[in-house]
């Protein structure tokens, strides 16, 4: 596999660093203290293409590849990664889930503004009784002719209040099972929808997590994404090509404190001597350099399949499991590497190490991506 880059995948590259270092950087620390979105920041990355990077132009969007997303998520991600999971869920998860499988009066209603930024997109699956296990839906959608009648709780929503539209993933017929989901577009301004209350987080403290309420909400059928029944094979798809976005985080958060980790050592003395100088330091950047090397091959990799046109179920579960282990340990590290300062917020490690941990948890955990794993190689 060649992933030389192309001149226009590292001018997205570019692009996603400079407006990080310039628009992301100055307030990210009081931003995870405040646990405040950033609204403003959101909307120019709308301006600049990244909330719809990989959707057709002709819908509004950038008309970039997978494998440009990914650049662009690992520099969002080394500075802000509350800004980047917002990225992540409205690119792989809504956009492309309503571009791939919506219809066209779909995408002429709510992709262009999707793709703009000029709203945002959020993806309900988790409830507090179906997380990892996801054929388990409580939420019921239940067909009323030209409507459905919607009710339930959604938990752990990105972009839970922050969002204009929302997928939300409802059980319309419980004797078929997972076969008896369907996918629904619904919105804000709905009757008997509510946002509930925001979660309190460990990490990704500027992202918007929170839980949704439904009742009786009345959701017209032509919001239904794809045939009766397909909703659960959806949110299976959309969130395979999720995962690849996340691993892209996941290798931002790591290569972002690699990258303070590398500079500090260079300059921090110890002993006589800069702590780079010491072989205790420099084996540790060695594996840090190593590990998220491999990462980013992962990621590329996955990303270079999907646009391919190949499945790439297994690789974006490889690529998610690997990258988010890499980002606990170099994180981890790195705090080290700073020895006392990466303890305190001003040098921005520990925060990058609270960030690390979603990762391995969310859009499927650790345990969920060696399940997808492990069936495909048996297979
Ligand atoms: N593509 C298409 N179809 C798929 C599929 C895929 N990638 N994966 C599964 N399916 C289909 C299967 O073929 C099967 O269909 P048939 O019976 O018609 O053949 C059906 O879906 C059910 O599949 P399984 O029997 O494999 O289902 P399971 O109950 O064993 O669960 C699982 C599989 C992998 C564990 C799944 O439940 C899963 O991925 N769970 C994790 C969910 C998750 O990632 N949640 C994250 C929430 S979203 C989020 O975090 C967003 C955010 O805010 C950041």
């Amino acid at each position: 596999m060649n992933f030389q880059l192309t001149e226009e995948q590292q001018s997205v590259r570019d692009a996603a660093r400079q407006f990080a270092q310039e628009k992301l950087l100055p307030g990210v620390i009081e931003r995870d203290e405040e646990q405040r979105f950033p609204t403003e920041e959101i909307k120019e990355m709308g301006e600049l293409g990244f909330m719809g990077l990989m959707v057709d132009e002709k819908y509004s969007g950038a008309g970039m590849d997978t494998i440009s997303y990914v650049l662009a998520m690992e520099e969002i991600s080394k500075i802000d990664a509350s800004a980047s999971v917002s990225m992540s869920v409205n690119n792989s998860l809504v956009c492309w889930g309503i571009e791939k499988f919506g219809t066209e009066e779909q995408k002429e209603k709510y992709l262009k503004r999707l793709a703009t930024g000029e709203i945002i997109g959020a993806f309900c699956l988790s409830e507090p009784e179906a997380g990892s296990d996801a054929t388990s839906q409580k939420t019921t959608a239940i067909d009323k002719g030209d409507h459905y009648l919607l009710n339930g709780t959604k938990n752990w929503i990105t972009n839970g209040s922050t969002a204009s539209v929302y997928l939300v993933i409802a059980q319309t017929d419980v004797e078929k099972g997972h076969r008896g989901i369907n996918a629904l577009i619904v919105e804000k301004d709905m009757e008997g929808f509510v946002v509930g209350k925001k979660e309190n987080k460990l990490g990704i403290r500027g992202s918007d997590t929170h839980s949704l309420m439904f009742t009786d909400v009345k959701v017209p059928k032509e919001n239904r994404i794809g045939e009766d029944g397909f909703g659960f094979k959806f949110a299976m798809k959309t969130l395979s090509g999720g995962r690849i976005g996340i691993a892209a985080q996941a290798l931002g958060i790591a290569s972002g404190a690699y990258e303070l980790a590398l500079a500090y050592s260079k300059q921090r003395k110890a002993f006589g001597t800069e702590i780079a100088n010491h072989q205790a330091i420099q084996f540790k950047l060695a594996d840090m350099a190593t590990q998220i090397e491999a990462a980013r091959l992962l990621c590329l990799q996955a990303a270079a399949m999907k646009d391919a046109g190949e499945n790439f179920d297994k690789m974006s579960a490889m690529a998610k499991l690997y990258a988010s282990q890499v980002a606990m340990d170099v994180t981890v590290e790195a705090v080290q590497i700073h020895g006392g300062y990466g303890f305190v917020k001003e040098y921005h490690v520990e925060r990058l190490m609270r960030d690390a941990k979603i990762t391995q948890i969310y859009e499927g955990t650790s345990e969920i991506q060696k399940i997808v794993i492990s069936r495909s190689v048996l297979a």
